[in-house]
């Protein structure tokens, strides 16, 4: 990629500097030909083959492979018999999928305020607590863990399931364990800018048996077998629907990819990690831009899926949009992670969220975006983006009255 000059440079760069990208290397993409050439490109032995290699990493009794993380939160939600009247307690600092999938099923997203790592804080969770309250959703924002100890002790006391939303986490480590191997279910996604990706897809992971056949039903159309065993094996190809399902499976040719980049995801935490320290020491003192706590306790792995910043508007002279704007005329793609759910005009429509409720996630609502992070970068890229964001700092600094 053709970059003016690599490091701490006032230039602009000559080409854009994607906000993500995936690293797929011949590894993947011979496997996806070996599908195509062997006849079999729906699910089949390459899904099962990555279910076991991720089941294993982060040490479940069971994974499903599906479409999305989405999906994946649907089912997860379907399979411990949320619906009509219910409510889940999650944060509003995510994407839109968390929340909505809640209302989807019938239920009532309750949003509590977040903590200094941006994630749900658990301080608030009993208080919003209810006779129809079902589960907790938490989820771990840019792939920094959150309080588990806390969110599992309350879920036990007050007899709620636990549903993660580990978009961001895989490969990520609370206590010396890895996410998936503590909530009651775990949900994963292989989105192009995850950690790792399958082009779209997602996992659920779980130690519960019949949330498993539960998903495992729920996403084939409520049959318990599915194409593989129907046509690949010497089999009658003969079925029962035992209730009406979805279409949530994920192919092998998908799988493929997963495969190869689940080997190579503790090396991308690494390169993430190193590109993350590089991005906090560029902008530590730029006392405009803030950065979220993210204490590495022993036995906590953040696995660096964003690298967010928060824009402090007080004291510069433009707002965040316009900052995106000016980072977009650097050549540096950003990405906006997130626009708070409960400001979004379905939510304070159907569910009465307005301004004021949780102030910690309006003040970061309005002041994030996040910069470029992925193992395909080069070091001069991070020092690119970190310049770029110096620069239009000291242009737009509010000057003292
Ligand atoms: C926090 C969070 N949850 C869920 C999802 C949904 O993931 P998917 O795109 O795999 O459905 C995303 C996707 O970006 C996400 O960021």
């Amino acid at each position: 990629m053709a970059i003016t000059k690599a490091s701490n440079s006032s230039a602009r760069r000559k080409e854009l500097l994607p906000f993500s990208r995936p690293s797929l290397g011949n590894e993947e993409i011979e496997e996806v030909v070996h599908s195509m050439k062997s006849g079999w490109i729906t699910t089949g032995p390459k899904c099962h083959q990555f279910e076991e290699d991720l089941r294993k990493y982060v040490g479940a009794s069971h994974a499903i492979a599906l479409t999305s993380a989405t999906a994946g939160l649907h089912l997860s939600l379907l399979a411990a018999g949320i619906g009509h009247g219910d409510e889940v307690i999650t944060t509003s600092m995510t994407f839109a999928a968390t929340a909505n999938v809640i209302t989807l099923v019938g239920a009532r997203p309750v949003f509590v305020d977040i903590g200094g790592d941006l994630n749900i804080n658990p301080e608030l969770i009993e208080t919003a607590i209810t006779t129809r309250t079902k589960a907790i959703m938490p989820v771990h924002f840019a792939g920094y863990p959150c309080d588990m100890d806390r969110i599992m002790a309350i879920a036990r006391r007050r007899n709620l399931v636990v549903i993660e939303d580990a978009a961001h986490a895989i490969g990520t480590e609370y206590n010396g364990r890895r996410i998936g191997s503590i909530g009651d279910m775990t949900i994963f996604s292989f989105h192009p800018i995850k950690n790792i990706t399958t082009g779209e897809g997602g996992m659920l992971v779980t130690d519960n048996p019949s949330f498993a056949e539960k998903t495992r039903l729920l996403k084939f159309h409520g049959i318990q077998k599915d194409a593989w065993k129907r046509y690949g094996a010497k089999e009658i190809p003969q079925y029962e629907i035992l209730f009406p399902g979805f279409k949530y499976n994920l192919t092998d040719l998908q799988a493929a990819l997963g495969i190869h980049q689940m080997k190579k995801l503790d090396d991308f935490i690494e390169q993430r990690t190193r590109y993350a320290r590089i991005y906090q020491e560029s902008l530590r003192d730029v006392k405009e831009i803030m950065l979220p706590e993210a204490p590495a306790h022993k036995g906590t792995r953040h696995a660096w899926h964003l690298f967010v910043v928060l824009a402090d508007i007080d004291r510069l002279a433009i707002d965040r949009d316009r900052f995106m704007g000016e980072m977009l005329e650097a050549n540096i793609g950003i990405g906006l992670h997130f626009p708070a759910i409960h400001l979004q005009p379905y939510y304070q429509k159907t569910f009465g969220y307005a301004r004021g409720m949780f102030p910690r996630t309006e003040f970061v609502s309005d002041r994030i975006f996040s910069l470029p992070l992925y193992p395909g970068m080069s070091e001069g890229d991070v020092r690119d983006a970190a310049s770029a964001v110096r620069e239009i700092v000291a242009r737009h600094t509010r000057q003292p009255k």
